[in-house]
């Protein structure tokens, strides 16, 4: 069955993009999840300058996903080795993030041309301001407004699950000249402490939420932000299974973003969730993920 789709005129062979942050680091690793079946893959996002990771431990699990706080390591866009990224077999998002509205179109100049889409993170929350375009609506439409002059490819912005009205937020974005909406980024930031220790697991002390968890507060935000834009909604948090995938479409997704899935079942997740959904679909009749797209909203 065909369960392909297309964001903003990009097609995609299938609706399961990986997220940003999830071995989005190099195209040879880019490149084995495309292969593992993937519709389009996330880069991890990249910034102005080089910057350090936290410290270890940065990642862990808890009973219902994960927490993490990496730090938004990166190279900084003048270093980013590019190599192999030409030959990827399926479509690349360009994730990237800034301090300031300078440093977004800064990057989003320099980058916008690398991949299909370009993916603007403004809601990650293990940066003291990481969030602060995303809790400010007239932040957030600056860069937006400020990003789209400078780029000629469709731009995404990614949000935060800790907004006191998503659906008003993603309005505004697309408003400001969005293309289309990442909802949502991680959740928090959270805690989690070894009693033993009587301290903080991650070094970082916080880190943002993600996994199974926080499903049905993504699910909320992206059935929230489908009543308020007409631009694509890339639906993210805690999708694992093809059922999932398909809950998250019918909150009114076009696609759906896969990370902490990997931690929990590896490459092969891809793959797994596109044969669940077309199963499904054959199974209840569905022909088309069309179909499928806000059916909850009916
Ligand atoms: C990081 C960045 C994010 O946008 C996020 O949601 C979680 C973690 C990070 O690199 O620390």
């Amino acid at each position: 069955m065909d369960i392909s789709t297309s964001l903003c005129g990009v097609k995609l062979k299938n609706p399961i993009v990986l997220a940003s942050g999830i071995l989005g680091t190099n195209a040879a690793i880019l490149e084995r999840v495309a292969i593992s079946g993937a519709g389009a893959v996330t880069l991890k996002s990249i910034g102005p300058v080089e910057r350090q990771a936290n410290n270890n431990p940065s990642v862990l699990a808890w009973e219902h996903g994960l927490i993490n706080a990496v730090g938004l390591p990166s190279s900084g866009y003048k270093h980013y080795n590019w190599e192999g990224y030409d030959k990827l077999s399926c479509p690349l998002i360009v994730s990237i993030y800034g301090s300031t509205v300078e440093e977004y179109v800064e990057v989003a100049k320099a980058l916008s041309s690398k991949g299909k889409i370009l993916e603007i993170n403004i809601s990650c929350p293990n940066k003291h301001d990481g969030m602060s375009f995303c809790l400010n609506i007239d932040a957030a439409t600056e860069v937006v407004k400020s990003v789209k002059k400078v780029v000629h490819v469709p731009v995404f912005v990614k949000l935060s699950p800790n907004v006191p009205n998503i659906g008003l937020l993603a309005a505004e974005v697309e408003r400001a000249g969005a293309d289309g909406i990442t909802a949502v980024n991680t959740l928090g930031p959270g805690m989690i402490i070894d009693i033993e220790a009587k301290r903080p697991i991650l070094a970082y002390k916080t880190g943002g939420l993600s996994g199974p968890g926080i499903k049905p507060i993504a699910i909320k935000c992206v059935y929230d932000i489908y009543k308020a834009v007409k631009v694509p909604i890339i639906g993210t948090g805690g999708i694992t299974t093809g059922r999932d995938a398909i809950e998250m479409l019918m909150a009114g997704a076009t696609a759906v973003g896969v990370g902490s899935a990997v931690y929990y079942h590896g490459m092969d997740v891809f793959k797994k969730m596109a044969d669940e959904m077309q199963e499904w679909m054959k199974m209840n009749k569905y022909k088309s993920l069309k179909e499928l797209i806000g059916a909850a909203h009916e």
